[in-house]
């Protein structure tokens, strides 16, 4: 990828790993971007400025208070002409600043200041990294929007085994990568996005679910936020982690969907149901156990709401996106659904092919449109699909806007 004409800023922490980090600031230089590097106090006992300045070709920020000739640049300058800003090592100490807003350096207060998205890359020993305030910390980052990575896993400078390690250079560059190409073409969106499966209780220990992993939903909540949008991300029972600044509801069942749905649909512009909504639940759910008593048992269903099929008959300017998981006739069944439940859009995957079914990190869909439009899509990650399927929520929101909706 070519980051020529984009500006990253590398804080480096007081960690053994910041050696690695060297080899970062070089591979971002030579596929073009413009590079500084602030380090904190700490940082330069284990590398020195002259490293990084070498290979940034750029004067290396390490305090605040010295002659502005030497650095040239005020820490506010620094904050605004980030591309994107990265924290490697992140060290407990940075994290546990940062999540307090503590301002009292050069590295601290460049971040406070700046809008840019912020990749933080922890680096520490594994008991530290474990302990519950850095992991609240985290918690706390993330939900303001910081972006983590996590350590890998293996043996630490002190001869130890865990998880604490700085991921490697080329895997830190990747991900700089996939966040400075996010365009932010729906900034200013509000998008709610449903995922997983739902979970109808038979007795307290039985429940009738699918197979849904939640990967796809998850995918386009994550997708969004990279470009931007505002998004709440509604999910049954999944198996994959919430993203990194996305606003997350849990619920078990399909009628605990419908409600958290209903309540925010007023607030949202664009609803993507990607979850496989339970279409019946036991209509009596037992208080005990139930017994098995007999070589039969008979478990009478009533129908769940039809979630996407009420947001239909009050759509008004929303855009409303739909998922059609099939095993035949994909797209006549789709077309169906499309229309009878009055949305812009379907996504219609069938789950018999191979790398298309529960729980892959791939799919193979095909996008139907109201206007009659069919976009066959080849294998790619979800994510990939994710970000497809984005692509026609943008025109369509585009499109809206334009006519003054
Ligand atoms: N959906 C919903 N509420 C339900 C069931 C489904 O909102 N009770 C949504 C899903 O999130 C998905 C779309 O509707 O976006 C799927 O349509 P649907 O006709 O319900 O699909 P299936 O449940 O697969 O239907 P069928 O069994 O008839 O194929």
């Amino acid at each position: 990828m070519d980051l020529k004409g984009k500006s990253v800023v590398v804080g480096v922490c007081g960690g053994i790993a910041a050696y690695k980090v060297v080899e970062v600031v070089s591979r971002l230089k030579k596929m073009g971007a413009e590079v500084d590097v602030i380090m904190t106090a700490n940082a330069r006992k284990f590398v020195t400025p002259l490293t990084f300045r070498s290979l940034s070709h750029r004067p290396v920020v390490t305090d605040m208070f010295s002659d502005p000739e030497y650095w040239e640049i005020k820490h506010v300058s620094l904050a605004q002409k980030a591309d994107l800003f990265i924290i490697a090592p992140a060290t407990a100490n940075i994290i546990g600043k940062l999540a307090s807003g503590i301002a009292d350096d050069m590295l601290t207060t460049t971040v406070v200041a700046t809008k840019a998205p912020v990749l933080v890359v922890p680096a520490m020993n594994h008991d530290m990294y474990a302990n519950a305030i850095v992991q609240r910390n985290i918690r706390t980052l993330r939900e303001l929007g910081y972006i983590f990575m996590e350590p890998d896993t293996g043996r630490m400078a002190e001869g130890s085994s865990g998880k604490g390690r700085l991921p490697e250079p080329s895997a830190i560059v990747e991900k700089a990568c996939s966040i400075l190409k996010s365009e932010q073409d729906l900034a200013g969106i509000r998008i709610m996005v449903t995922a997983g499966p739902t979970r109808e209780s038979i007795d307290p220990v039985r429940y009738i679910t699918n197979h849904s992993s939640g990967k796809m939903g998850y995918a386009v909540a994550q997708a969004a936020r990279e470009r931007g949008a505002d998004v709440l991300l509604i999910s049954g029972p999944a198996e994959v982690e919430c993203p990194d600044g996305v606003r997350l509801i849990s619920v078990t069942t399909a009628q605990e969907m419908e409600e958290a749905v209903l309540a925010n649909f007023e607030n949202s512009d664009v609803v993507v149901m990607a979850a496989a909504v339970a279409d019946y639940r036991p209509a009596e759910v037992s208080e005990t156990k139930i017994k098995k008593n007999g070589d039969e048992m008979v478990l009478r269903l009533v129908k769940n709401p039809d979630i996407l099929k009420k947001l239909g008959t009050m759509k008004g300017n929303r855009i409303l996106v739909g998922f059609s998981a099939e095993t035949d006739d994909l797209e006549g069944n789709a077309a169906d659904k499309l229309e009878s439940k009055n949305l812009d859009m379907i996504v219609a995957n069938d789950v018999t092919m191979e790398g298309a079914g529960f729980g892959t990190d791939t799919n193979i869909i095909k996008i139907l449109k109201c206007d009659g439009t069919v976009i066959d899509l080849p294998l790619m990650s979800k994510l990939e699909a994710a970000h497809r399927i984005l692509d026609e929520v943008r025109g369509l929101a585009y499109a809206a806007g334009d006519a003054g909706l």
